[in-house]
Parts: C-alpha cells; sequence; structure tokens
C-alpha cells in the first residue's frame, strides 16, 4: 500500500488506511484510523470490543443502553484502567419514557470523566445532552473555546442532525442557568459551538433504522454540514461520518469515495469474538445472508409502532413480536384477547398465564419506575403493552445469555451488513466465527478499501482490470501487516 504503482501507462499513487476519512476527525480524536466501531445494546459492545479496537488505534464506542447505572459504572473503571488516555467513548441513549435513568448516566459521565460520548436515538435535544457538551466549558488563554466534552451524534434524519450541529437552544440554556448547572459565561460561550460536532449519518442498520440507503443519505448530511458551518462559522469545522451497511472493503470504500469523515460498523462487529453476545447467536449471524434480516416491533417504543431490524434466520422472534403488536392493536386488554390467541401466547411465548407475567412486571417497575406499575394498574390496554414488552425486552437478554431454552425467542439486532460480510468472507479464515476478531475485521475493511481505492484510480485512467484484481480477498493479520509494512498491532 506504501508505493506508487505503474500499471502498463498507468499509475496509481499510494493510497494508505491512514489517509482515508478526514484527516483532522482522526487527529483530533487521536487516532489512527478514521474507524469507529458504535456501541451496541446491552453490553454487546462490550469492554473487550473497545479495548481491542482502541489498542489498534480506532475508535469504539461501550454499549451502555438498557444497562443499569451500576454495570455502566463498572465498565468504565475498566475501560479508564484499562485504557486510559487511548481515546474511547460511551454511548448515552436518548430515552424517552426513561428521562431519569438519561440524566442519571450524564450525571454519571461527568463525575467519572467521560469525555467522549456516541449520542444516539434523540428525536430532539433534550438539557441533559447539552449539559454533558457544556460541563467544563471555557475560554482557553488563545480566545479559543474549550470543550472537554465531545459528542458524536448518530441520526438517520437531517432534522435532528440540524440540532446537533447548531449552537444550543436559548431554552435549553435557560434551564440549565436556572439549575445552576452552568454559569452565565459557559451559556455565552455555548452559543460558538455546535452541539456536536461530528455525526454520522445511519443508514439501514441493525436495530433502530430507518432503514434509508446511505447513497442517498450521506450527500444530504454533507450539504446540511456546509450549509450549518457556512452559517454559524465554527472555529472547529464541522464533519459527517457513515454507517448503515458498511462491513465490507467495498462498501467502506463507497461511503469515503462519497466523502464520509469516518465510517461506523454495527452489525459486523457483534459478529466477533470480543462482542457481548454468546457463541450461539455468533454462529447463527455467521449464517446469514442479506435477506435474512426483519424489521419487528421495539421493545422500548413498542406502543408508537417502531421498529427494529432483527436477524430472521434461525429464531422465530420477528414473527411471535409481530404477532404480539397484532393482537396489541386488535384488543382493548389482555382479557379481551380471544381465548385460543391467549392459550397459544401463554404456551409458545410466555410459558406461563398472562396474569403472572404481569404480576413479575409489576414488582420489577415497582422497583424501578413505580410511575409504570400505577399506568398498568390503571389502564388495562397498558397493562398489556407493559406485558408484551416484558417478551420483548427479556428476548434479547436471552441471545446475548445465550439461554438454550429460549433459542427460538432469540431477539438479535442485525442489519444486511451481516449478510454482506459472510458474503465476502465465504471460503476464507473470517467465515469461521472463532475467526472474527474486530480489529481483524476493522483493518480487512480498512486496507482492502485502501486497495480499492488505488484500483478505481487505474479505472477511471481506462486501464481494464482482471476480475481477479477488482476484489480484496480477506487477509490474516500477518498479510495485512505486509500490506501496511509490517507494523504491530494488537489484535
Ligand atoms: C446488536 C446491535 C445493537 C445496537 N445497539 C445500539 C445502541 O445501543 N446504541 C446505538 O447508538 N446504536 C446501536 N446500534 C447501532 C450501531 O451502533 C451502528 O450504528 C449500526 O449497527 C451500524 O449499521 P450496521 O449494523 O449496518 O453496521 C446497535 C446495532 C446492533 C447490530
Amino acid at each position: 500500500m506504501s508505493q506508487a504503482f505503474r500499471f502498463g501507462d498507468k499509475s496509481v499513487p499510494a493510497v494508505s488506511p491512514e489517509a482515508l476519512g478526514d484527516p483532522t476527525f482522526t487527529r483530533d480524536y487521536g487516532l489512527k484510523y478514521a474507524y469507529v466501531t458504535g456501541a451496541m445494546a446491552n453490553g454487546i459492545a462490550s469492554e473487550a470490543l473497545v479495548e481491542a479496537v482502541a489498542k489498534a488505534g480506532m475508535l469504539g464506542f461501550f454499549g451502555s443502553a438498557g444497562l443499569s447505572i451500576e454495570r455502566v459504572t463498572a465498565a468504565i473503571d475498566r475501560l479508564q484502567a484499562s485504557l486510559g488516555n487511548i481515546p474511547h467513548g460511551f454511548n448515552l441513549i436518548h430515552s424517552p419514557s426513561e428521562q431519569d435513568l438519561e440524566a442519571a448516566v450524564v450525571e454519571l459521565y461527568i463525575k467519572k470523566g467521560v469525555r467522549l460520548v456516541e449520542a444516539s436515538a434523540y428525536l430532539g435535544l433534550t438539557a441533559h445532552v447539552v449539559r454533558y457538551r457544556l460541563h467544563g466549558i471555557r475560554r482557553g488563554a488563545d480566545g479559543t473555546v474549550i470543550t472537554p466534552n465531545r459528542i458524536i451524534a448518530k441520526a438517520s434524519r437531517v432534522e435532528v442532525v440540524r440540532k446537533f450541529f447548531s449552537p444550543a437552544p436559548e431554552a435549553i440554556l435557560k434551564e440549565l442557568l436556572a439549575k445552576g448547572q452552568i454559569t452565565q459565561e459557559q451559556a455565552a460561550l455555548a452559543k460558538e459551538i455546535p452541539v456536536a460536532q461530528d455525526a454520522t449519518a445511519e443508514a439501514d442498520s441493525g436495530g433502530h433504522t430507518d432503514n434509508r440507503p446511505l447513497v442517498t443519505m450521506l450527500p444530504s448530511f454533507m450539504a446540511l454540514r456546509d450549509q450549518l458551518q457556512a452559517e454559524f462559522g465554527y472555529a472547529s469545522p464541522l464533519r459527517v461520518g457513515a454507517a448503515g451497511g458498511i462491513s465490507t472493503p467495498a462498501a467502506a470504500a463507497a461511503a469515503f469515495a462519497m466523502g464520509a469523515a469516518y465510517v461506523l460498523t454495527g452489525s459486523v462487529n457483534q459478529a466477533c469474538v470480543e462482542s457481548g453476545s454468546c457463541d450461539a447467536v455468533r454462529a447463527m449471524l455467521a449464517q446469514a445472508e442479506q435477506a435474512d434480516v426483519a424489521m419487528a416491533p421495539a421493545a422500548d417504543m413498542f406502543e408508537m409502532g417502531v421498529k427494529v431490524q432483527v436477524l430472521k434466520r434461525g429464531t422465530m422472534f420477528a414473527m411471535r413480536a409481530a404477532k404480539l403488536y397484532e393482537v396489541y392493536n386488535a384488543n382493548a386488554s389482555m382479557d379481551a384477547i380471544p381465548a385460543p390467541v391467549k392459550t397459544a401466547l401463554e404456551r409458545d411465548l410466555f410459558k406461563a398465564p398472562l396474569e403472572t407475567i404481569w404480576a413479575q412486571t409489576r414488582e420489577f417497575f415497582l422497583k424501578r419506575d413505580p410511575r409504570e406499575a400505577q399506568r398498568g394498574d390503571a389502564d388495562p390496554k397498558h397493562r398489556m403493552a407493559l406485558v408484551f414488552r416484558w417478551y420483548l425486552g427479556l428476548a434479547s437478554r436471552w441471545a446475548n445469555a445465550g439461554e438454550p431454552s429460549r433459542r427460538l425467542d432469540y431477539q438479535v439486532w442485525c442489519g444486511p451488513a451481516m449478510g454482506a460480510f459472510n458474503e465476502w468472507a465465504r471460503g476464507s479464515f473470517l467465515a469461521e466465527p472463532a475467526e472474527r476478531r474486530a480489529v481483524v475485521v476493522g483493518l480487512n475493511i480498512l486496507v482492502g478499501a485502501a486497495y480499492l481505492a488505488r484500483l478505481n484510480i487505474l479505472r477511471l485512467q481506462g486501464a481494464r482490470l482482471a476480475p481477479e484484481l477488482q476484489r480484496f480477498a480477506p487477509g490474516t493479520l500477518d498479510r495485512l501487516q505486509d500490506c501496511l509494512g509490517r507494523e504491530r498491532h494488537p489484535a
């Protein structure tokens, strides 16, 4: 990769994987590669995953969503001890139905000195996310605005990114001032910076997704970036990264060619040995083809009809969850569910009477959020939603834990990127789940993307290339290190 080469009368300059993406992104975050592994809930983006990629010069986000404050605290302690100043981050997820939890996570991140978060699932800004960003903001001796806390926002809609790319709104600043969480001077400084300097355009992906194509989204995000940068004239220019469907060298090459400042992967990392999932799920993921995914009702926003993308092959979750949503819409309460339907649900999904599940769910909410338990007592339709969400919520925990009696109920968030990776890896060592290490996967994607970028330059000069040259085959770490000039990558 490191030398220019000639091909007949055509020549190709060197393209190294480090050169892909926006050099200010890698410089600002202290990375070697413009490669990010996105947060995956319930610790699926585990400490081990974050450690592995961080040590190789990539950026990993720990999957804090769905975890207790105690569990997130343990992750912060471990990563701060094992990584020290090596860049890494944590997820800050918007929880519309659990505002107190979002506030507690922000409090924790501030207390523990977490300096970088991936903010996701936001529909609009909350005082919590703005508070995180503005904590410690001050004017440096040279006049620049110093912001110790940084946010990489992730969204699939430009309306949302517009808010993150703008300075914090006046109403939220007033609220933070009133609570004494920022000073007048900090409120004034907030007008000079965006809430997030970086935003990831998230196309059709695993988990929550609008199923939009990256090729249509990325240009709109970049146009918005340019428009807002011109409007606000920030000292540190805005940047846009790409996610959704990226798991192969060709997909990464395409995203970088379109101008992505960085690429972010998700589904493919769940299939790696470091993920917080289990071997049974990794084996299922290794079998997936691109069409083996489906949209299924989401546990967190079930009543609103929000869906998540999940693996379809080898599990009945998508079908069973869709049935629950249908039953929820058709009935005013659990008592109104026709007897044969109720019997089938109790036998196949709940393995207990619905009333027993409600008693357990009620107990759970009395400890976690008593208001929900009260709403369930008062409103039979809400009670049904909470019971159905019991199944949806546990289905992903059964998958992560590899619960053998619940194999058919595994909820595995997954996008078409998984099938694309399997197709590319077929017949190579990477077809084997045990060989899938996040850094080996990431380096293959990057080294392969650099190779394909070079090839494209030849193609643009009119060179005709043999088919075997047009594909970058999976390489072992040794082979990749040869390509990279034998540098050592811990993997
Ligand atoms: C198993 C799984 C869990 C995820 N959980 C979260 C999450 O908790 N927070 C978040 O911001 N994104 C989450 N995502 C999205 C990823 O961080 C990433 O944006 C997305 O997977 C990229 O698209 P891809 O799946 O096509 O690679 C999840 C994705 C997967 C596959």
